[in-house]
């Protein structure tokens, strides 16, 4: 029998993305790579992004980051409040199945009787990210 132990939801504006994207480098050092290195996980997102930037899509670049900050402040939200507290963005890290389904994961959160739901939608501007954490045994 399994137990909602947690929900969470975020919304983003996918502009301030693409804004960011569009800043200019500060003191010689790239804001947006200092974002991106705080905000993805260095194994399974980093270098993805670093394939979108290479294809200078800014709005396929702008939607990857926004889908994981909102995944992740969403994530955040259905912690309990000892694991928000250890919390850091890059430590967790979205990945999709072959139906085209996206998945979150942390590979150092070892409670192995949980598990995370996420889905995500998008219109326009606007992005949402929801997260279900699930009790399996
Ligand atoms: C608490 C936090 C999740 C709020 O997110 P936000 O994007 O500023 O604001 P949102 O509108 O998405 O969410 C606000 C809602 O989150 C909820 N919330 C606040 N603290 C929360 C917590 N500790 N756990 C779960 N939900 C929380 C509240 O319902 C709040 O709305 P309300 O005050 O009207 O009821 C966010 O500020 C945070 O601390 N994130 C942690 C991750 C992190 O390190 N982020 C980096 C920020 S630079």
């Amino acid at each position: 029998m399994s137990k909602i132990l947690g929900v969470g939801i975020d919304i983003v504006k996918i502009s301030r993305f693409d804004r960011l994207l569009n800043s200019k480098n500060v003191n010689g050092s790239s804001f947006v790579l200092r974002l991106a290195t705080r905000l993805l996980n260095e194994k399974h997102e980093y270098g993805r992004f670093l394939k979108l930037r290479e294809s200078r899509n800014i709005g396929n670049e702008a939607k990857y980051l926004a889908g994981a900050w909102a995944t992740k402040e969403a994530l955040f939200k259905c912690l309990d409040p000892e694991d928000q507290k250890a919390f850091e963005f890059r430590q967790w890290y979205r990945f999709y199945d072959e139906r085209g389904k996206p998945h979150v994961q942390c590979d150092s959160y070892n409670k192995d009787n949980e598990q995370f739901h996420l889905s995500i939608s998008h219109d326009e501007d606007h992005l949402i990210a929801y997260v279900l954490r699930e009790e399996t045994k």
